[in-house]
């Protein structure tokens, strides 16, 4: 916490806006348009809801097919599956560890070649914290006309070309889980140009209510809203996201300054194309090269009580999504096998990061 949000949860406890809705909820709404540059925006009670309410919104159904990024969390693809609907996982490239652009088109067209209807929509994950190739992609969304949902969790803060995540497709989606850069402990934003999609989310959020004096529903509901004394906490934190993305960038650098010499040991690249906001700091090491593996760096750094992370597990990999389509997948399954997620929290002392690399340079020198 900065310090700043006690204030605007203690104007909750004051005004008596214990609800999922009020003034720090109307704020924070604003507050975040503002800063990602974006006309319309709904707090959610997490970035998941938001992803479900976006695909709620397009009427994925079942039988349709949604295009996902095969590396990322659970959360990007779980909504697809609540809807009814198909998930058709594509790699990485990697230049960004994010979604193939190229192979996003050969999946188009072998499903068109087979006989298959166009995905109704395309989720594409920003990485830690770093953008997707936006240019190719949103012009295949348009050649094809599919709807492209930015799931931007990870990637508050961070820019392709000076925009930020989010606002390239038909909507974004933030999330403010506790691990977030910033957070509210949990909740979420879907924002977006289209102010239906908002309108019509916001609907679906609040159990669909139909604007009469008595309970009127003609569409299924959710109870997906945030908080206004969550919304409090996240109106101190966007006070401080510009510098929650220095500090994690400078995380980075400082991991490429003390360990950029060791022979097999490579970073995760910021792609030309923006500013990643470094949400976390991944190394990769050659197999050919290092003979220790990620998993037992990461026991190593355990043993010195520094919690280190496998990068996720792809999609296709996942017991859970076993059956469904992969294009691709080498890419995402060798940054899984060489991937680690170091310590990246914005709180980190210099003394917190020299601790650190000392136990990895100990470990793989
Ligand atoms: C890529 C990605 N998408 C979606 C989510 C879901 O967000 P939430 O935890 O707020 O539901 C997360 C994080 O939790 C995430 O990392």
């Amino acid at each position: 916490m900065s310090g700043k949000e006690q204030t605007y949860i203690n104007e909750a406890f004051a005004t008596n806006w214990i609800a999922p809705i009020g003034p720090n909820l109307n704020a924070f709404e604003e507050n975040f348009c503002e800063y990602v540059q974006s006309p319309h925006a709904l707090g959610t009670s997490s970035g998941t809801a938001a992803i479900h309410l976006a695909l709620l919104h397009l009427n994925i159904k079942p039988g349709d097919e949604v295009f996902v990024s095969t590396l990322t969390f659970s959360a990007s693809v779980n909504p697809i599956i609540y809807c009814g609907a198909t998930p058709v996982f594509i790699d990485s490239e990697a230049a960004s560890w994010n979604i193939d652009p190229e192979l996003v088109e050969k999946a188009i067209q072998e499903r068109l070649n087979q006989g298959k209807a166009l995905p109704k929509a395309i989720i594409v994950v920003h990485l830690y914290g770093q953008m997707a190739n936006m240019d190719p992609l949103c012009q295949l969304c348009d050649k094809y006309n599919i709807p492209l949902i930015e799931d931007a969790a990870e990637a508050l803060g961070a820019t392709y070309k000076g925009r930020h995540a989010g606002t390239f497709g038909i909507c974004g989606i933030s999330s403010f889980n506790g691990n977030k850069i910033i957070t509210t402990s949990s909740g979420g934003m879907l924002f977006s140009a289209d102010q239906e999609l908002i309108t019509h989310s916001r609907k679906l959020a609040t159990q669909a209510r139909e604007a009469e004096p008595y309970y009127q529903h003609k569409e299924i509901g959710y109870n997906y809203r945030l908080s206004n004394i969550l919304a409090g906490v996240g109106i101190g934190q966007l006070n401080v996201i510009e510098d929650r993305v220095q500090k994690r960038r400078a995380n980075f650098d400082y991991y490429v300054a003390q360990l950029q010499n060791i022979p097999g040991l490579s970073f995760m690249p910021e792609a030309p194309w923006g500013r990643a906001n470094r949400w976390l700091s991944v190394i990769l090491l050659d197999p050919k090269q290092i003979s220790v593996t990620p998993e037992e760096l990461r026991l190593h750094l355990e043993t010195h009580n520094i919690e280190s992370r496998p990068v996720w597990k792809p999609m296709h990999l996942q017991p859970v999504y076993h059956q469904y389509a992969i294009y691709g997948g080498k890419v995402s399954e060798m940054l899984f096998a060489t991937g680690l997620c170091l310590p990246s929290g914005s709180s980190l002392s210099t003394a917190d990061l020299k601790r650190i690399v000392t136990h990895i340079k100990e470990k793989l020198t």
